[in-house]
């Protein structure tokens, strides 16, 4: 294979898992056909198999941190990655899958992050096994691939050839090649079933700064960097609905498949917000400026004039001018960014802006808020439900709360 294909816009997750064979090596090149088609990848591996390969290549290779053990080195951190990278991945591939691995998966083992992601994943599941011959063809192995067979999980037949015993016989792992193939094929299929839960909903959700000018070449603004709200949308996208992401100034790319309509100013987001007010689900992330200029100049303001008095005014709140007129069937949700008296004063946001959910994060946190790559939120509904999620990188988060979200 020349030229790797691409990978589907709406499927390109792949979640990898190594287990403890001498074919362990062969995944470093698995994932780097798999990252040279766009695709993004994440490594679990068994105990045994950083024997083989290590979690450094794998890990430099995915450009992913990769994982082992389902309890952190550090036991106050989070302890429930296996349930954030199940609900993460499009495509879950267990190669080499050992006589082991395939054992404990048939029988639904989970003592280590390999064999536990297995039990939360929710996408398909590719088992290629490799071992040696007379474990490949022994009748319990045989019955174990039966039985994940049985349950819709995907088996590649190992190949023939020369075993790491010395023999000659069935258990070689197939080239990365055609693994990468096999896969494709099954993110294809998954890519063309993307319509998901959230198709026919059209989305709209509010990300990034708003910039309110003091004059032609100063504003009023804040640190938002608009990425919490850019995963919101990709989110919502690869659930296949319709996403219109209203955007203050970012450096972001736009998430494919989603419609993005840049505005500056609070008035400007309102303006476009109230476009698409006939949106199923809203979901405001944007950190919009609260107070603007009272009287922006058209010139620039010179440092020689004398002392300078900012006067500013509040701005419209687009939230609460939604929550006021929203109808029966729209979910309306809001964020919370709060310093102190988080749930006290995030849920009384809940009521004073009609939400149906908010979700509240403290920018102090360490690992939350502004400009870090992750975030830690709680979830409360307006019927009192509080769903305290753990410290994720956003694109974990996001997922976590559309999870979270009825639907109307
Ligand atoms: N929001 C909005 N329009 C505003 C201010 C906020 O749509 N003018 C939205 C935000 O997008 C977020 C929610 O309201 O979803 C809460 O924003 P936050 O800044 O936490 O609260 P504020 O309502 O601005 O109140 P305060 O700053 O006093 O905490």
């Amino acid at each position: 294979m020349n030229q790797p294909q691409a990978m589907p816009a709406a499927a390109r997750r792949i979640l990898l898992g190594v287990s403890g064979g001498i074919a362990a090596y062969k995944t470093a090149e698995l994932v780097r056909l798999f990252k040279k088609a766009g695709a993004e990848v994440r490594v679990v591996m068994t105990p045994d198999a950083s024997r083989f390969v290590t979690p450094l290549t794998l890990g430099t290779l995915s450009e992913n941190e990769v994982f082992i053990e389902i309890f952190p080195e550090n036991e106050s951190g989070s302890w429930t990655k296996h349930v954030a990278l199940g609900l993460w991945a499009d495509l879950f591939i267990v190669a080499p899958a050992t006589a082991q691995t395939v054992s404990k998966l048939a029988n639904g083992a989970c003592d280590s992050m390999l064999t536990a992601v297995a039990l939360t994943a929710r996408c398909p599941l590719l088992v290629c096994p490799a071992m040696d011959h007379d474990m490949y063809i022994h009748a319990a192995t045989k019955q174990n691939l039966e039985t994940l067979k049985s349950r819709g999980v995907h088996v590649m037949d190992a190949e023939h050839g020369s075993l790491a015993s010395g023999l000659i016989g069935q258990g070689r792992l197939p080239a990365p090649a055609s693994i990468f193939e096999r896969a494709l094929a099954m993110l294809a299929e998954r890519a063309s079933e993307r319509p998901g839960p959230w198709k026919g909903k059209k989305v709209l959700v509010t990300a990034g700064p708003t910039r309110e000018a003091i004059d032609p070449v100063r504003y009023v603004s804040n640190h938002s960097t608009g990425t919490m709200g850019y995963e919101i949308a990709r989110s919502a996208a690869r659930r296949g609905a319709d996403v219109v992401l209203v955007s203050g100034p970012t450096a972001l790319q736009t998430p494919e498949h989603v419609r993005r309509v840049d505005v500056v100013s609070t008035k400007n987001m309102y303006d476009a917000v109230m476009q698409h007010r006939d949106a199923d689900i809203v979901i405001m992330v944007a950190a919009v400026a609260d107070f603007t200029p009272a009287s922006p100049t058209t010139s620039k303001i010179k440092k020689t004039d004398a002392s300078l008095e900012l006067r500013l005014e509040p701005t419209i709140d687009i939230l609460a001018s939604f929550g006021a007129q929203k109808g029966e069937n729209q979910l309306l949700v809001g964020f919370a960014l709060e310093t102190d008296n988080g749930l006290e004063n995030a849920q009384s946001k809940l009521k004073r802006k009609h939400l149906d959910w908010i979700v509240l994060n403290n920018p102090n946190e360490a690992g939350a808020g502004f400009g870090t790559g992750t975030n830690r939120v709680t979830l409360i509904g307006k019927d009192g439900t509080t769903v305290d999620l753990p410290k994720m990188s956003k694109d974990e988060v996001s997922e976590a709360i559309l999870e979270h979200l009825e639907l109307p």
